[in-house]
């Protein structure tokens, strides 16, 4: 059976390799974005509407043949959304309550698979992380609010309107397609690809902080591969499925596997035989000190199986693409 899905932010990091995720096997995929980010993406979009998502009913139509709205769009960086709480909880938490409504008025029923976070889960969740965490430890930046608020509303939504929802807690999503065919922002501010851009452009980078409560006072997170991420989203459509009108489930999306920023900026100069300039800045506000997740609910209740997560396949294919597409020499 032919499937039609709809992407939000499909021209994103994450929404991008979904994209192309979906197309490989065999999805007709409808492409929603306010821009287009990484223009790679285009090529794996059957449809495409310019638009925000918050309306999408009426700003694209082609919405009504879907159903399953797999929605990545949104503002994903813990930093900026202490400096501009406003544009998190716009963008993350009121326009997906705006898109609810508009779906359950405009009839639509289906399932609504959407991109949270780890940032949901505190500074006091005990790692690894279990879905459970977040009935007792609260985010400590507004993204992660934002995230959890907006979950809460595909919740309620879920069981007024009978959607069926399933919340998605990526942990540190990075690494780009290993074809080559999709990839992330050149001027990206996450830890991979600041360092690699490093290595390629030799600008010096900042270790934000060292005396955190980890192995070596820097902090610990849980890289998970974007296309890894990509299939999760696929299993995600295919559960939703065999679901109840109404439900909603939420589940962890990482390895379990927990790398300091020290142990990344190892591997990636091991990787690549080149020098990097770096040198410990302060902390940076809103950092957890450690965030690794309990990912086995999500592979136990799908097929879900990671297998490009390790760090060395990471930052390889992060590698390719930016020295590919931004630096060709
Ligand atoms: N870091 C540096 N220097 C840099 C960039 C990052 O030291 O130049 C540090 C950060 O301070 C942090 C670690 O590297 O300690 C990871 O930071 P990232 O910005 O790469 O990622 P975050 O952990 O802040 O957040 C990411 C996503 C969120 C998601 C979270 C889940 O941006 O959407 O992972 O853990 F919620």
């Amino acid at each position: 059976m032919s499937r039609t899905v709809v992407v939000t932010g499909a021209t994103g990091y994450v929404g991008g390799h979904t994209a192309m995720k979906l197309k490989d096997a065999g999805f007709t995929v409808i492409g929603v974005d306010r821009q287009i980010t990484i223009p790679a993406a285009m090529e794996f979009l059957d449809e495409f509407c310019m638009t925000d998502f918050v309306d999408i009913v009426s700003t694209c139509a082609s919405v009504r043949k879907a159903n399953s709205i797999i929605h990545c769009a949104g503002t994903s960086l813990v930093g900026p959304s202490i400096k501009n709480p406003g544009e998190y909880y716009d963008n993350n938490a009121a326009k997906t309550n705006r898109m609810l409504t508009s779906l359950n008025q405009a009839g639509w029923s289906g399932s609504i698979i959407f991109s949270s976070s780890a940032a949901i889960y505190g500074n006091d969740a005990v790692c690894p992380i279990p879905e459970t965490a977040a009935w007792k430890s609260f985010p400590i930046n507004p993204y992660g609010w934002s995230k959890l608020i907006a979950e809460r509303f595909i919740y309620d939504n879920c069981r007024a309107h009978k959607f069926k929802g399933i919340s998605l807690r990526y942990f540190n999503a990075a690494g780009c397609d290993v074809d080559g065919r999709m990839g992330c922002i050149r001027d990206g501010t996450h830890l991979i690809t600041r360092v690699i851009k490093g290595v390629l452009s030799g600008e010096e980078i900042i270790i934000n902080g060292n005396d955190y409560n980890t192995r070596d006072g820097t902090c610990v997170r849980d890289y998970v591969h974007v296309s890894d991420i990509a299939e999760a989203h696929i299993e995600a459509v295919l559960l939703a499925e065999k679901m109840e009108d109404g439900e909603y489930r939420t589940y962890n999306i990482g390895t379990g596997k927990s790398f300091s920023n020290l142990d990344v900026v190892k591997q990636i100069t091991d990787l690549a035989g080149h020098k990097l300039f770096w040198r410990y800045g302060a902390r940076r506000e809103g950092d957890p000190d450690s965030l690794y997740s309990d990912p086995r609910k999500f592979m136990q209740d799908t097929t879900w199986n990671p297998q490009l997560s390790s760090l060395g396949d990471i930052a390889q294919t992060t590698w390719n693409w930016m020295k590919k597409t931004y630096y060709n020499n």
